[in-house]
């Protein structure tokens, strides 16, 4: 199945799916190997892998390439985390042309303003005017060049303080507008909120959430209210950064890399995750062809 196809059917499946987070090809490469069926290109963490904030710092071209890898490196669909739009409806516009392009399956993009700042960061963060992201929806909808790619309009409303009645709204208007799905966002200890949403919203368009600061609600919770996205965000980063924490301490104090061998992964592997072992066979097909020749 095409990638376009595999991330819409596993968005808009009845039944709940998950989306793991890369940010670069080899963590997406190993979060397929893992069995997730879809990833998430997060803003968040591949704006940490190149060094800087959460605001819009990474250019929209440089996010792209590193999504465009990301794909080529696996068989699984991936859902890019397309913020704001990285503009107007124009702007966005083009985005969906070079995601279809490049085989991107599917866009995230969010009610806020350019530059945006992580939903985690600052209390009452500024929403854009629910017509104009309408606007954008239906922009990336006009655009896409695949029937099946998929476009997930994510609201802000309960992360910057407004009620749920307004994220209701919103979402309505998004769904209106041609949003294959809504992204219901939420910065609670708990899954109360987004639970209470999806109750409300009744199963109109699929619902995706992403539980980072409400981890400890079982994911039982979600399928029983009609929840069917869930999305790992930044869980493969965190990880990351925890392993190398700990293994270049520990290579630095104990002035050795004889300890910590075999709590690494192998230079075979690294090979494996890259397909360096296909080059070599490949090698023997298409050199072995010139050595005939001679
Ligand atoms: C991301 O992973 O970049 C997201 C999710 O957008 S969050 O960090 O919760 O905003
Ligand atoms: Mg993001």
């Amino acid at each position: 199945m095409n990638k376009f196809k595999a991330l819409k059917e596993i968005i808009t499946s009845a039944e709940i799916s998950f989306l793991m987070e890369g940010h670069n090809a080899i963590s997406a490469r190993i979060a397929q190997e893992s069995g997730f069926r879809a990833i998430w290109a997060s803003g968040l963490t591949i704006s940490a892998s190149m060094g800087v904030s959460d605001r819009n710092e990474v250019s929209w071209t440089q996010v792209l390439e590193v999504v465009e890898c990301m794909a080529d490196s696996i068989d699984v669909p991936v859902l890019m985390d397309g913020d704001t739009g990285f503009g107007n409806f124009n702007n966005v516009s083009r985005l969906v042309k070079k995601m279809c392009q490049k085989g991107i399956a599917g866009v995230c993009l969010e009610d806020k303003l350019f530059p945006k700042l992580n939903s985690f960061l600052g209390e009452e963060q500024t929403l854009i005017d629910m017509q104009e992201f309408c606007g954008k929806i239906k922009a990336a909808k006009d655009s896409q060049t695949d029937d099946d790619f998929i476009v997930v309009a994510r609201t802000e409303a309960l992360v910057s303080g407004k009620d749920m009645t307004e994220a209701l709204r919103r979402s309505e208007a998004y769904h209106k507008a041609g949003a294959d799905a809504i992204l219901i966002h939420s910065k609670q200890q708990t899954g109360d909120e987004v639970i209470q949403f999806a109750r409300e919203w009744a199963r109109r368009s699929p619902v995706c959430v992403v539980p980072t600061t409400y981890y400890k609600t079982p994911v039982e919770e979600y399928e029983r209210n009609g929840i069917t996205g869930v999305i790992w965000a930044n869980h493969s980063m965190r990880a990351s950064v925890t392993a190398l924490k700990k293994i270049t301490q520990r290579i630095m104090m104990e002035r050795s890399v004889m300890s910590i061998e075999d709590e690494i992964s192998s230079v075979k592997d690294i090979f494996q995750l890259t397909n360096e072992y296909q080059v070599q066979e490949a090698e023997g097909i298409y050199l072995g062809l010139r050595e005939k020749a001679i």
